[in-house]
């Protein structure tokens, strides 16, 4: 079975169309190059009501295995996305966020100024990536080959 997966973009001028989700969209072709099903996508205003009903409605009713979010992780006052991850979270998983970081930090110190955070809700999960396209190619190498062992566990299997 293919991996589920779920793409939220979080962002006012994208969700506006006043720009292309050029990061959600590379997210998109990223998964179904590895031959995942991208079952749900949805591009929405850097609010936390935006954020928390798309998150609930692919964890609780679409039930993705892993949720992808792209943008909000930063600095900026509007930036609420690991705040609204961490609200729905059953609990964290921070080596993900962690093992971005860290291989990021190799590729620009800028990374450091994303909070990302990665989470279980229910049987996904939840990883937020930041919201360029250049991050989100950087992030989704380093965790890519793991999601598939990740999910495994997430339904008991694996060990
Ligand atoms: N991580 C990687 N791998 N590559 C990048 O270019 N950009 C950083 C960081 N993480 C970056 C990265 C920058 S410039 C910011 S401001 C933060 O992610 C937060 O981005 P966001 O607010 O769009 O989520």
């Amino acid at each position: 079975m293919p991996l589920r997966i779920g793409v939220l973009t979080s962002s006012d001028t994208r969700s506006a169309g006043e720009a292309e989700d050029t990061s959600g969209k590379a997210i998109i072709s990223l998964a179904e190059d590895r031959g995942w099903l991208v079952s749900a996508y949805h591009v929405v205003p850097d609010e936390v009501d935006h954020l928390r009903a798309a998150m609930v409605e692919m964890t609780d009713v679409d039930e993705v295995d892993v949720l992808l979010t792209t943008g909000g992780t930063g600095l900026g006052p509007r930036d609420v996305c690991p705040e609204v991850t961490l609200e729905l979270a059953d609990r964290e998983v921070p080596g993900i966020a962690e093992a971005i970081r860290l291989e990021s930090l190799k590729i620009t110190k800028r990374a450091m100024l994303s909070r990302a955070v990665a989470a279980q809700r229910g049987r996904t999960l939840i990883i937020n990536l930041p919201g360029s396209e250049k991050a989100v190619r950087e992030a989704f190498d380093v965790i890519a080959g793991q999601l598939e062992h990740a999910v495994e566990m997430m339904a008991g299997g694996g060990h």
